[in-house]
């Protein structure tokens, strides 16, 4: 059984982050998405409703899995026997950060893991989950960058949150 993990924040997950779990399914028998934290970012969504989000997206494939976990990234796959770790690169700007992620990585797993650079579709090369949210804060058009789920939940949250609520 060959297990693959794509992870981020995916606050929320948008169609970039799609592209990338459609082409990475077809190369695994299991794709675990693991919903996780970066200690340098303060989610707008929970773990949980971003894991529903993600669910409800990717409900038409398959072979998806889709976890939250706050500890280490080289933790998981060590207990969970992830073969090979999937990272999207947008632009060279990616680069930088994701090698230094993959060296500290691999420095933390007890056994050997790939880490499989994918190109991002260009047609999402400038999306981000803060871009998306940012512009849509200001009702700008997202149609088309997030799945509907996601698109269902920024619009439900935000207008909770304007009315004071959760
Ligand atoms: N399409 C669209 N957007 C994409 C994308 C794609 N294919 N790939 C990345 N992005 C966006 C993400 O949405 C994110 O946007 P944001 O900054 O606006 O939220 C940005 O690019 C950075 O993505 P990524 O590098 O995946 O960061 P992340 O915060 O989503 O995920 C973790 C990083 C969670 C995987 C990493 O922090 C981690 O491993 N955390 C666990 C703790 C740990 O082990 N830390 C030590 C790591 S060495």
């Amino acid at each position: 059984m060959r297990k693959v993990l794509y992870a981020g924040t995916f606050d929320p997950i948008t169609n970039g982050h799609m592209d990338m779990i459609e082409r990475a399914s077809k190369l695994c028998d299991v794709l675990l998405i693991g919903v996780m934290e970066n200690k340098g970012k303060k989610p707008f969504f929970t773990s949980a409703e971003r894991k529903n989000i993600i669910e409800r997206s990717a409900a038409h494939l398959s072979n998806i899995e889709v976890i939250t976990f706050d500890g280490l990234l080289a933790d998981f796959v060590n207990v969970n026997q992830i073969e090979a770790v999937v990272r999207g690169l947008r632009a060279t700007m990616d680069f930088e950060y994701e090698l230094q992620m993959a060296h500290m990585n691999a420095r933390l797993y007890n056994k050997d893991v790939e880490t499989i650079f994918m190109m991002t579709s260009p047609q999402y090369s400038f999306v981000s989950s803060s871009i998306v949210k940012e512009v849509f804060s200001f009702n700008g058009d997202i149609e088309g960058l997030v799945p509907n789920a996601a698109l269902e939940e920024l619009k439900r949250k935000m207008k909770n949150q304007n009315e004071g609520g959760l």
